[in-house]
């Protein structure tokens, strides 16, 4: 390839490696060089260099916390960090909230194109249907502690599962087994995503349940997907339970906008521990554990616990010093792509305010929404632009601190301490 001049612009980067005087083209596709191109720029190692840095086999890319490299193109997701945009398959994220459902977007997340009526009910009843879970498993999940963390119980119930399933099992079944593309190697990737999405919400309600010291209960039918998971929660043998149609909209919403996110912690943990062909329930577990740690999806729970270590609204300006002094952080505020504003959050605030509408106000409600006030008028926040995240709102429209009831009123834990979580 020729040098590049002012006069004719190519796609491709030119590096000279002052350690050689040797000059390399790199192609530039999609906005991005390949890391592989930088292993043919060799060079003697400098006096006194490590051993280990093996400067003779080719310069590596050093990019600690993935913070610009991508290790795929993501067909699904599009974020738009600086102007808080987020977009599965085209369609924004608020368009979804409103019309779609968790489900019919789930679709539209992992086959490309929304539902016509017909597929998007075939595909409705292969995951409720799916959501039953071999009894054996609930004993698995009944021998966790009643403290147990519930992503401890849902991470080790998801690696679990796949000891039930060998037919998913590329170690079994070969290689190919999902790579083929022909209609019987698709058939088993669709049975594993009705599996696993059905399976999800059981897993999770038994985790709460074991929390609960209640006994686990089967998925019902003629009820939505998250309609099964508030009757899996909160079903306590009376005849004729409705979830309530607020509750199970504003859940559907919260599973919804965390559908997909790119290629976030979770998202990349699935696919590193999936390349190397283990079972789809390991690879999901992989993701659970990368997902519960609090500077990602566990910073809901975070949230929960710093709201309830600040107490009322009157102790926030200390808590927002202490925050400036680097003693805290203020969990739910920050994120590593969007610098102006989370489009999530702004939906999960409308979301919480018609939950509020049915469970009323509390102490935590009005401590958040005076960290919200201060922390977005101080000059610190604004400054490094931290605006509050998808997780800051997400704690209130059910949160574990409440058991939501039938009835539609969220009825205070008596289990929990004012001042804290059990650990
Ligand atoms: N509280 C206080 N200060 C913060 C916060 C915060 N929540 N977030 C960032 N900062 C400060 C940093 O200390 C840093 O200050 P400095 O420049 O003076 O050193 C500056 O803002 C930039 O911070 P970075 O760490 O570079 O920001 P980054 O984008 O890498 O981090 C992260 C993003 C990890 C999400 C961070 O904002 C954070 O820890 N937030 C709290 C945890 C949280 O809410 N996570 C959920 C993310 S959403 C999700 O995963 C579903």
């Amino acid at each position: 390839m020729g040098q590049p001049t002012d006069s004719t612009p190519t796609n491709s980067l030119t590096v000279r490696d002052n350690r050689t005087g040797k000059v390399y083209d790199v192609p530039i596709v999609d906005n991005s060089i390949p890391a592989t191109a930088f292993k043919a720029m060799k060079a003697k190692p400098a006096p006194g260099e490590r051993e280990e840095n093996e400067t003779e086999r080719g310069l590596r890319v050093s990019d600690r916390g993935f913070l610009n490299t991508a290790v795929i193109q993501s067909q699904i997701t599009y974020i738009d960090g600086e102007a808080g945009v987020l977009r599965y398959r085209g369609y924004p994220i608020e368009q979804l909230a409103l019309h779609s459902s968790h489900l019919e977007t789930a679709y539209l997340l992992i086959y490309g194109s929304l539902p016509s009526a017909n597929q998007l009910k075939v595909f409705e009843a292969e995951v409720l249907h799916h959501g039953v879970i071999h009894s054996d498993a609930e004993l698995f999940c009944r021998s966790f502690r009643y403290d147990a963390h519930p992503m401890a119980i849902l991470t080790s119930a998801f690696a679990y599962l796949g000891s039930y399933y060998g037919e998913a099992n590329p170690s079994l079944q070969g290689q190919s087994l999902y790579t083929k593309g022909d209609p019987a190697s698709l058939a088993i990737m669709d049975k594993q995503i009705y599996r696993l999405i059905g399976k999800a919400t059981t897993l999770a309600a038994m985790a709460y349940r074991v929390r609960q010291g209640r006994d686990f209960v089967t998925p019902p039918n003629g009820l939505s997907y998250t309609g099964s998971f508030l009757y899996q929660m909160d079903h306590l043998g009376e005849e004729n339970y409705t979830p309530n149609p607020v509750l199970e909209k504003a859940l559907d919403v919260l599973f919804l906008i965390h559908a997909d996110h790119e290629l976030n912690a979770s998202a990349t943990t699935v696919l590193q521990t999936g390349s190397s062909l283990v079972d789809p329930y390991s690879a999901i577990a992989a993701g659970c554990a990368s997902l519960y740690g609090p500077l990602h999806g566990g910073a809901n729970e975070a949230v929960i616990r710093m709201l309830i270590s600040i107490g009322k609204p009157e102790n926030v300006p200390a808590f927002i010093e202490a925050v400036k002094k680097r003693e805290k952080v203020l969990s739910g505020f920050g994120h590593r792509v969007y610098k102006t504003s989370d489009p999530r959050s702004f939906i999960v605030r409308k979301t919480a305010d018609e939950v509020f509408k049915i469970t009323g106000k509390d102490e935590l409600l009005e401590t958040a929404m005076a960290l919200h006030e201060a922390a977005m008028k101080d000059e610190y926040f604004i400054k490094r632009r931290l605006a509050p995240n998808v997780d800051f709102w997400c704690v209130f429209p059910v949160h574990d601190r409440f058991e939501p009831r039938s009835n539609g009123n969220l009825q205070e834990r008596s289990d929990i301490p004012r001042d804290g979580l059990p650990t």
